[in-house]
């Protein structure tokens, strides 16, 4: 048998970097445009252009869609020279299209890479999400939990009243009655329009002031949002969601069987995982995409789950 090359995080890490960097110069010129289309476009194919150049043989397996909605970077995709170790890829060349297209905080570009077979094939539905950030018991608040029972368990673990604790909700009709039960609490709320990775990102980066995120969102993104919590530390679940058996047959096409389950953090990425996010739009997490005559600047978030380390690079590039 010929031995296959290792996932060597290290070495991957910086060529990750490089697509999230790419995909967000790309996009930075629709930033404001009012074009959402035209924003995700250049970003994926700006990402699938580096992704090309990295010695692996990668399989996507959270990307733009499948294969007969999605022409590039499709679920399934190989991508990669095909000489290098072989691993699954997730991807969201712009994470956030209509923050972009409005220029609103927040968006970015995200990539994640972990050995093959190891990340959730998460189909295209909805996913219920709780997370938290690092330094609390396991399971100190669960998805079972009501919210305002979320709210006190965190609060006891905190040391604080409810009326201290921040939690992150997508602003949507769907949340009406959760938010409602969370203000009853004393709890405040930080709504976002888009963007739920960057919203599970917050609670494992103190400086925004969050503790919690819940609701539901795409189910992809729950997968980064995992990705990027193993590398920064934080606890975070899933529960797939089905409105009808459109959404019932994308699960049995991904082999998914029992539709209750619910996906711990490491459930979703089962092994070592690089994740890389370059800012587009300047928000809590990243700057964005900074344009000056002859210039372009980005900043990238590069995190290693093996090392738990966590790197803040700031590119700066010559344009004509
Ligand atoms: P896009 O960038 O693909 O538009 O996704 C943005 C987003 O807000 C995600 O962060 C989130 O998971 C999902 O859309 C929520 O979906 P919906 O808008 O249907 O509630």
């Amino acid at each position: 048998m010929i031995a296959q090359p290792e996932f060597h995080d290290r070495m991957l890490s910086l060529g990750l970097a490089r697509v999230a960097e790419q995909a967000a110069i790309a996009s930075a010129e629709w930033i404001g445009r009012g074009n959402e289309k035209a924003a995700d476009q250049a970003a994926v194919n700006a990402m699938r252009e580096q992704l090309n150049q990295l010695e692996i043989a990668g399989t996507v397996v959270i990307g733009e869609g499948e294969r007969d909605e999605a022409p590039m970077l499709y679920i399934g995709e190989e991508v990669g020279t095909g000489n290098g170790p072989g691993v699954d890829i997730a991807l969201d060349p712009l994470e956030g299209t209509t923050l972009t297209a409005k220029d609103m905080p927040n968006a970015l570009t995200v990539i994640a890479m972990g050995p093959k077979g190891t990340m959730l094939h998460a189909p295209d539905v909805y996913m219920d999400k709780l997370a938290i950030g690092p330094g609390y018991e396991k399971d100190v608040v669960t998805m079972d939990m009501p919210p305002a029972t979320r709210i006190s368990a965190m609060a006891n673990a905190k040391g604080c009243a409810p009326k201290d604790i921040t939690v992150c909700v997508l602003e949507r009709p769907r949340h009406d009655a959760m938010v409602a039960e969370i203000r009853s609490t004393g709890a405040s709320i930080r709504l976002i329009t888009d963007g739920d990775v960057a919203g599970v990102m917050h609670c494992a980066e103190p400086s925004t002031g969050i503790d919690m995120y819940m609701g539901s969102g795409g189910a992809p993104e729950g997968v980064l949002a995992a990705a990027a919590l193993k590398c920064m530390g934080g606890q975070m679940w899933g529960r797939l969601t089905f409105r009808n058996d459109d959404e019932r047959g994308r699960a049995a096409k991904a082999g998914i069987t029992d539709l209750d389950r619910v996906y711990a953090r490491d459930d979703m990425c089962t092994s070592d995982v690089i994740f890389a996010a370059t800012g587009v739009t300047g928000g809590t997490l990243l700057p964005g995409i900074q344009r000056e005559p002859g210039w372009v600047t980005c900043e990238t978030l590069l995190m290693r789950s093996k090392t738990g380390s966590v790197r803040r690079m700031s590119y700066r590039n010559p344009v004509s």
